[in-house]
């Protein structure tokens, strides 16, 4: 299949892995890129640019297929040292960025500059049209449904990604709620020209996280994810456990006055826990409401290759069978 992200970012399939703390180490990524997706590390879960140089090398010694590296930019009083952290990605020879959180837009020349080709993830028709005013290649667009932070609107890809495709130039994917085929097709026909996984890529043979955290993804339904922060205009959505159910008793009791302090022990330092040693209950971390439609843990050739073969007989068979009048 051929679309405007395959052409862009020269990969087979118009498929991409998210950045995700904890979770988009090299293993991923190259497992992506080489079932013909475009495979992602999380920049900063590497806690320094040094560590975010070796990941790099280590990911090109597994594949030979493009991937990219995952910039998210946090609120300033937390800053990582980006522009080392962005030599670190120039100087491995990285040609794909996926930028995510605040405007991207002070690091552009330094990305541009090295031939970076920038897709941004926003959460709003306005911060997507900001996005390609500041010169970014595509977008992200991350429904209300979608892990992490699904930002304030709450507006669902039904409705986002008609918007998008009605006001963008610029190619952009539907990210958010993707979990198979059936994700794709509908992204297509809605205008997309791809599509973003986040949490059904955790599922996976290849993802180096604990078992624990592929169980609990498989045995999950979609009722099972919470929205977390509201208070603090930092919305998250997470895979509900105890340490969730006692965070969202503490912001019912604070209300409006919650402070990040006051849920702390809840949200910090937690991925490592989760994703590493397994404890599904030391916190909150972020996890889509696809979950409910995680029944697998395939490698990632053999998700994609399903995800593109089903396409397929959809676009032939189903909705090619509506237009000649067979039933389908
Ligand atoms: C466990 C987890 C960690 C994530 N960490 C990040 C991150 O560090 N930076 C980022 O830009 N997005 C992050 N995301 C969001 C994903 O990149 C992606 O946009 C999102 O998962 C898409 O929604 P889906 O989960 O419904 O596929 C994370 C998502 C999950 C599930």
């Amino acid at each position: 299949m051929k679309t405007a992200i395959t052409e862009l970012f020269g990969i087979q399939h118009p498929i991409i892995q998210g950045g995700m703390h904890y979770v988009g180490f090299a293993e991923l990524a190259a497992a992506v890129s080489n079932a013909g997706g475009l495979g992602i590390i999380t920049g900063l879960t590497q806690k320094t640019p040094e560590l975010l140089a070796k990941e790099i090398a280590k990911c090109h010694d597994m594949t030979d297929k493009p991937f990219g590296v995952n910039l998210t930019f946090l609120p300033s009083f937390s800053a990582p040292p980006y522009p080392e952290y962005i030599a670190a990605i120039r100087e491995g020879g990285i040609k794909i960025v996926e930028t995510a959180g605040r405007s991207p837009e002070q690091y552009m020349p330094a990305l541009k500059d090295a031939g970076i080709k920038v897709i941004h993830k926003c959460t709003s028709v306005r911060h997507s049209l900001k996005a390609q005013s500041i010169g970014c290649d595509a977008v992200s667009v991350d429904g209300f449904e979608c892990g992490g932070h699904p930002g304030e609107d709450d507006v669902p890809n039904m409705i986002l990604l008609p918007r998008a495709a009605d006001e963008l130039k610029i190619p952009f994917v539907a990210s958010g709620g993707m979990a198979d085929a059936r994700s794709l097709v509908a992204a297509l026909a809605m205008g997309a020209a791809g599509m973003n996984m986040g949490t059904r890529f955790i599922a996976t043979k290849e993802a180096p996280v604990h078992d624990n955290v592929k169980k609990a993804l498989v045995a999950a339904s979609e009722l099972d994810t919470r929205l977390i922060m509201r208070a603090l205009r930092n919305t998250e959505r997470v895979l509900n456990n105890r340490k969730v159910e006692k965070l969202m008793e503490i912001e019912r009791e604070k209300g409006k006055a919650l402070k990040i302090d006051d849920i702390i022990e809840e949200v910090a330092g937690v991925y490592p826990k989760v994703m590493i040693e397994g404890d599904m209950d030391a916190g909150a971390w972020s996890c889509g409401m696809m979950v409910g439609l995680i029944k697998d843990v395939p490698t990632c050739k053999e998700l994609i290759d399903r995800i593109m073969a089903d396409a397929e007989r959809i676009i032939r068979k189903r909705l090619t069978g509506f237009l000649e009048g067979r039933a389908a």
